[in-house]
């Protein structure tokens, strides 16, 4: 019989040396030094799996899909359509029809925003959003709320970059119409509390649109289980190609909003007096859609979860810890965003050092982090700095990973001190 202590020994050990062997790009070095990867926030490198993937439509089963009967379409709508079931089961949605193919994490928030808002925003109402969200989950409803006449809420955050639940919870008014929130935010690295979000919204019978763009690829996601009413997040930031994304939405909602854009494949019958559209998700996926992304997004799931998501998240979890650990050892170093509950982004400014100085020399040594206000420049306002420097952490990020970063921070005190 087995013990538990067993249990904990036959475990299969994370291999972070074995997962790098997956990703032919940590074959290059860069300025003749291995590669040093810590822009994952920005996007992910792509595993053997995903490659194969692309190339295998465009070199065994390229054809446009959903209308051919030949062949080649059929094995391309049936690989395309493939990847849409494996994002349903990714996401634990209830039903396919709920998985609508976007661009990306952007497009999808639009999507809802020029569907759902128009329809159900009016003069006077309310979005609600934070103080932490990334450019994308704060223009479109701007856009909306000048052609409506509605106002944009914006939930405060504390000075550890939690949002202030209580007045989140106090801004929930007759007119809010919308909460729109990340799960994870892209330049604290928080993680939101979205259960306790969605709950207070739902007592108030508001809907709730998580952006889930830095979520995806650190954490299990359960869509019914958190019961938020859309989703949205990019294949591109989960090891998947660019330019394919998924909005998540409750059948009932997204049956009820208009179209967002016409054209091929979203229509069921067209005449010059009257269109009928296609059912869902087909309704919101006007034209050609990115068919290679399609196949190819399937296959980061299929790849992420044979990795494991728990997996992932606590080998990144213990990075993190190391790495904030090393970094808040270093003179003049200054974390941006120590919330309790992190994943995957160190986010910091040095004493002296301009962010882009330290992402130049970073360079030289090999090391790819990102610099800048990270498309978060409320965020940069809420802290008084212009930029920071981030290093944002993946799957395949070692303890090696956190020693080369703090190797060069040394080197940028060294030239700056
Ligand atoms: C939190 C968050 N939301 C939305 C986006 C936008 O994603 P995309 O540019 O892939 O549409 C990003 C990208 O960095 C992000 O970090």
């Amino acid at each position: 019989m087995r013990t538990a202590a067993d249990n904990t020994s036959v475990r299969p050990r994370y291999d972070v040396a074995r997962i790098r062997e997956d990703f032919p790009i940590f074959r290059r070095p860069v300025y003749g030094r291995p590669l040093v990867y810590l822009d994952n926030a920005a996007t992910t490198q792509k595993p053997q799996a995903v490659l194969d993937a692309v190339t295998r439509f465009y070199t065994q089963e390229c054809a446009n899909i959903h209308r051919g009967i030949h062949y080649l379409s059929e094995r391309a709508t049936e690989s395309y359509e493939t990847s849409r079931l494996k994002v349903r089961d990714f996401i634990h949605a209830a039903d396919v029809s709920e998985i609508v193919f976007v661009r990306g994490a952007t497009e999808g928030i639009n999507l809802v925003a020029q569907t759902y808002g128009r329809t159900q925003v009016g003069h006077g109402d309310e979005i609600l959003i934070s103080a932490m969200e990334h450019h994308s989950n704060i223009v479109p409803w701007q856009l909306l709320c000048e052609e409506k006449g509605a106002i944009l809420r914006v939930a405060p955050i504390n000075p550890r970059g939690e949002l202030v639940l209580e007045s989140y919870a106090r801004l929930l008014g007759p007119k809010t119409r919308l909460v729109a929130v990340t799960s994870v935010s892209n330049a604290l690295g928080t993680v939101n509390p979205v259960h306790e979000i969605i709950r207070l919204a739902h007592e108030r019978n508001i809907p709730v649109l998580l952006d889930g763009a830095q979520a995806v690829a650190h954490m299990p996601i359960d869509v019914q289980a958190l019961g938020c009413d859309f989703f949205v997040f990019s294949g591109h930031k989960m090891y998947g190609p660019t330019g394919i994304g998924v909005l998540y939405g409750k059948e009932r909602l997204l049956d009820a909003m208009p179209p967002y854009q016409g054209g091929g494949d979203m229509i069921r019958s067209v005449t010059f007096e009257k269109t009928l559209y296609n059912k869902l998700p087909y309704k919101f996926e006007a034209g050609t859609p990115n068919v290679a992304g399609g196949i190819g997004l399937g296959a980061a799931v299929g790849y992420l979860e044979s990795v494991g998501l728990d997996a992932v998240a606590a080998h990144e979890r213990d990075l993190l810890a190391y790495g904030t650990r090393a970094l808040e050892a270093l003179d003049g170093l200054r974390l941006i965003g120590t919330a309790r509950e992190k994943a995957s982004v160190l986010s910091f400014v040095l004493r002296g050092v301009h962010p882009h100085d330290i992402g130049t020399i970073l360079d030289k040594e090999g090391i790819a982090i990102r610099t800048g206000h990270h498309c978060a420049q409320p965020v940069m306002e809420f802290y008084k700095i212009a930029a920071t420097a981030r290093a944002s952490l993946g799957l395949y990020n070692s303890r090696e990973d956190i020693e080369a970063l703090v190797g060069g921070l040394r080197k940028v005190n060294e030239v700056f001190r």
